[in-house]
């Protein structure tokens, strides 16, 4: 009976989103003869089609099919100012008309000198083009200024495309999470869980052979388990008396946490961490942040020498990702003065009561995690824990989530991330929350739970 109600809502589900989108359909049709599955990327795709945007303004993203949707996806994160900030994009205009691709860049010391101003270990900084590669090079770093060779990574952390970190990223399987990532080249990953402060004692006093810790901060892949300040002032001095090098991936909570990120909410500082998303509000660029002592591993320009630490790239400093950074960050310095921070992440706690009351006034079992800006939702009764809701079944949410495209939410149904930026007004939120209400009011989920 419930699977019959089950498949009864799913089919109701698809069809309003199919009703509303017929040009996305045209067009997944026509970029799968092209394109490798119809889009540029695994996490772009979900059933029965994608949604082909044409532009964004402000907290609105807009479809090919002239369909308007409040945007919760944020392209993954990075439009943390929303779409086309005038700031941010007169800058890019401007600085466009310089060139593409310049030779040692005027704008790659402006914009190294705000990062330094705005993150607490950044005493100098190195440019590179996504998250992906930031974090790949803050481990060659690492090894390269410890001369040791593994790393500690937490179950549930997400760490971009190097094979040695496609492992266990958003569950507790000590399994490669993709096919064609060779064994030996998680030999080195030691997998340990987030938040348990005696395991990384256990391993660090046994295993002299640990050059780094790296972590994202608030758990993302995994759902949003942020640890508590003791946690990270501990691995902080466990790591310190023994120097292993502690690393912030704040590629998601780099400007969201707090201006200066994780380090700043946390009160911690670690010897490296990597930027990307928030950084250039939607514009390509990463950054590698960290001690002198530990950077000054890497070779190039004064510091050449044998056996340094390799790090560069043809892309480095493009024009477009270090104008949009330069511009962001000045905007995002100007909004944490104006209080702005505060504001959002209120609405951002909005969100997450308004939705979990929506759930709960149907008799619905549900948490919301929130973590600044980013929102996963999960559909189930049981106390919360990463560890339990890694490991749950949530029929129900996928056909969910693809009920609130034809609400006017924007979001990937394939993750439960509710992405808000400065842009969401509190409107935004309120219609949110009343596309949540009216999505299960509409196709009776409660029926089918
Ligand atoms: C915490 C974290 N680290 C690293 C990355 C990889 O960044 P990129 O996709 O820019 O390579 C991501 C991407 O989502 C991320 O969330």
């Amino acid at each position: 009976m419930k699977e019959e109600k089950r498949a009864e809502l799913r089919k109701k589900v698809f069809e309003a989103y199919m009703q509303k989108t017929p040009r996305s359909r045209q067009l997944y049709d026509r970029a799968c003869q092209s394109l490798l599955g119809g889009v540029s990327g695994g996490g772009r795709f979900y059933d029965p089609y994608p949604t082909y945007m044409t532009h964004g303004r402000g907290s609105k993203t807009y479809d090919v099919d002239g369909n308007e949707y409040i945007d919760c996806r944020g392209s993954a994160g990075p439009l943390l100012l929303g779409h086309c900030h005038p700031e941010v994009m007169e800058a890019v205009k401007r600085e466009l008309d310089r060139g593409l691709l310049l030779q040692n860049p005027e704008l790659v010391v402006e914009c190294a000198e705000l990062l330094q101003e705005i993150v607490p270990c950044a005493e100098k900084v190195r440019f590179i083009n996504t998250g992906s590669e930031a974090m790949l090079a803050v481990v060659r770093i690492a090894r390269g200024h410890t001369r040791k060779n593994k790393i500690i990574k937490f179950y549930g952390h997400y760490h971009g495309q190097d094979d040695q970190f496609l492992v266990a990223t958003s569950n507790m399987k000590p399994e490669p999470t993709s096919a064609g990532v060779p064994a030996e080249h998680l030999a080195n990953v030691v997998l340990l869980k987030y938040n348990d402060i005696d395991a990384v004692r256990r391993k660090l006093d046994e295993d002299k052979d640990i050059a780094a810790v790296v972590l994202d901060p608030q758990m993302n892949m995994g759902g949003i388990w942020p640890p508590s300040v003791e946690y990270m002032q501990e691995l902080r001095k466990l790591t310190q008396e023994r120097g292993v090098v502690l690393v912030f991936d704040e590629v998601i909570t780099g400007f969201r946490m707090a201006l200066g990120g994780a380090q700043e909410y946390y009160g911690v500082v670690p010897d490296l961490a990597v930027y990307a998303k928030g950084l250039a509000a939607g514009g390509k660029l990463a950054a590698i942040a960290g001690k002198e002592a530990v950077m000054n591993a890497v070779g190039g320009g004064p510091l050449a020498r044998q056996k340094a630490v390799f790090q560069s790239g043809t892309y480095n400093d493009c024009t477009e990702g270090l104008a949009a950074a330069i511009a962001t960050m000045k905007v995002l310095k100007k909004l944490n003065q104006q209080g702005e921070y505060r504001r959002f992440h209120g609405r951002c706690a909005r969100l997450k009561a308004g939705v979990e009351q929506a759930f709960r006034q149907r008799g619905i079992g549900v948490t919301m995690n929130n973590g600044f800006g980013f929102l996963r939702l999960w559909l189930t009764d049981l106390p919360p824990s990463f560890e339990t809701y890694c490991a749950i079944e949530q029929p129900l949410l996928y056909p969910f989530l693809l009920s609130l495209l034809p609400e006017g939410v924007f979001i990937f149904p394939t993750i439960a991330n509710f992405i808000l930026s400065f842009a969401h007004t509190d409107e935004d939120i309120e219609a949110i929350i009343n596309a949540v209400g009216s999505s299960l009011d509409r196709y009776y989920f409660k029926e089918a739970w």
